[in-house]
C-alpha cells in the first residue's frame, strides 16, 4: 500500500500495532487517526510502531479501542537510542496522587522493562503494580536502533472476539468472516459514531455487528430473505440496534443515497450465493449504484471498501465507470493456495 508516513514533531500519540497481518494493521490505524484528527500527521517508526499528532485522550482512547489490530494506544512520551533516557521527560509525581505503574513491551525482555522501571520509578516516585497498574508504559525497540515510550492510563486491550465468532452466533454460514477482519474492513471505511454504515452484501452481518458495536447506524443489504434473516438473528442476539437490512439487489442499485461509509465482502465462489452472476458482474453493477448512494453536499471524504479475489482487475472497472471512485490503497490477504483476497479502499470523487 501507499504510504504517506510524516514526521510528528513533538507529544501526540503512540499505538503499537498486532503483527499478524502485512499491511491491514497501518491501514487500519492510519484510517482510524484520519477520522478523528483535524489534521492528521501520521510517523511510521518500523513496521508495529506508529506515533501521530493525535493527542486528545479521548480520541487516542476511541482510536485504541476501535482498532482490531492494535495492541497499545496511549499517550506519546519519548524517543531515544539510550533506554534509561526515555524516563528524561516524565514530569509527573506518582506518589502525591497514589498511583502505581507497570513497564511492558512487545518487543524488550523483561530484564530491559524492569531497568526502565527502576528509572521510571526514580524519577516519578511511583509504586510498581504489575498485576494491576493504574498506567502502564510501553517501551518498544524500533528498527533504527531507537527505543520509544508510550503512557496509557487504560493499560492493555482486552480482546472479545472469542463470543462474536462466526459459530458462537445465532446464525451461522461458513462464508461469514471472522470479527477481527470484520472490524477492520469497517474501520477502513473511516466511519464514525452517528453516521449511517453500509454492507450491501451482508450476508450474516458480520461487519454490522462491529459496526453497531461501535456506534454506527448500521444498514445492510442481502438478496436473499432467509439470509437477511439471519443477519437480524444475529444483530439481536447481541442486543445491538440496526437501522435496517433490506432484501435487495445491490448489483443494480442501492436503497440509500446519503450513506456516509460502505465496506463489504462481495459474492464470489460457491460458498456464497452469487445468483448466477460473476464476481466481476457484480462489482460492475455495485460500483456505479455506490457511487450513487454515496451522494455528499459538503466536502466530506467517503470511502468505500471492498474485499474480492485476486482474479478480479478491480482498477480496469474504476476506470471504465467514469473514475467515480479513486483507488486509494490495496492490501492482500492469502487465503490458500487458490485464494488469495484484495481489500481495496475507494475513495468517492
Ligand atoms: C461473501 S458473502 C458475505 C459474507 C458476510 N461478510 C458474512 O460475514 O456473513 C456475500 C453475500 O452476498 C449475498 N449476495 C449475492 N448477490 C447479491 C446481490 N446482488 N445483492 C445483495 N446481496 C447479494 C450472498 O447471498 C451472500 O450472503
Amino acid at each position: 500500500m501507499k504510504s504517506d508516513s510524516a514526521s510528528v514533531e513533538e507529544g501526540g500519540s503512540m499505538f503499537v500495532l498486532s503483527g499478524e497481518e502485512l499491511t491491514l494493521p497501518y491501514g487500519e490505524i492510519n484510517a482510524l487517526i484520519s477520522s478523528y484528527a483535524d489534521n492528521p500527521k501520521i510517523e511510521r517508526l518500523g513496521n508495529r510502531v506508529v506515533r501521530s499528532n493525535l493527542s486528545s485522550n479521548v480520541l487516542i482512547e476511541t482510536v485504541t479501542q476501535r482498532a482490531a489490530y492494535c495492541r497499545f494506544g496511549g499517550s506519546f512520551v519519548s524517543i531515544s537510542k539510550d533506554l534509561p533516557s526515555l524516563a528524561s521527560p516524565l514530569e509527573i509525581d506518582l506518589s502525591t496522587l497514589g498511583k502505581s505503574f507497570a513497564v511492558d513491551s512487545f518487543s524488550l525482555d523483561l530484564e530491559k522493562c524492569g531497568e526502565l522501571g527502576a528509572t521510571i520509578k526514580a524519577k516519578t516516585k511511583g509504586k510498581v503494580s504489575l498485576e494491576n497498574p493504574d498506567y502502564v508504559f510501553d517501551v518498544e525497540a524500533i528498527p533504527d536502533g531507537r527505543y520509544v515510550l508510550g503512557l496509557s492510563p487504560n493499560g492493555y486491550k482486552e480482546f472479545q472476539w472469542k463470543s462474536r465468532r462466526p459459530r458462537a452466533r445465532k446464525f451461522f454460514l461458513p462464508s461469514a468472516i471472522y470479527p477481527k477482519l470484520a472490524r477492520c474492513l469497517v474501520n477502513l471505511s473511516q466511519v464514525k459514531e452517528g453516521e449511517v454504515f453500509l454492507d450491501p452484501f451482508c450476508g450474516t452481518g458480520s461487519l454490522l455487528i462491529e459496526s453497531s458495536l461501535m456506534g454506527m447506524r448500521s444498514v445492510g443489504v442481502e438478496i436473499t430473505r432467509w439470509i437477511a434473516r439471519g443477519a437480524r438473528l444475529n444483530l439481536i442476539g447481541f442486543s445491538l440496534p440496526y437501522e435496517a437490512i433490506i432484501r435487495s439487489d445491490s448489483a443494480s442499485s442501492l436503497p440509500l443515497t446519503h450513506v456516509d461509509g460502505i465496506s463489504t465482502d462481495v459474492p464470489y465462489g460457491r460458498a456464497s450465493s452469487t445468483k448466477g452472476l460473476s464476481t466481476s458482474e457484480i462489482l460492475d453493477g455495485f460500483i456505479s449504484a455506490a457511487s450513487e448512494s454515496m451522494y455528499s453536499s459538503s466536502q466530506k471524504k467517503k470511502f468505500s471498501v471492498v474485499m474480492y479475489p485476486s482474479t478480479v482487475n478491480l482498477e480496469e472497472k474504476l476506470s471504465s465507470q467514469g473514475n467515480s471512485f479513486q483507488l486509494k490503497e490495496q492490501h492482500l490477504l492469502y487465503v490458500h493456495r487458490n485464494l488469495t483476497r484484495v481489500v481495496s479502499v475507494l475513495q468517492r470523487m
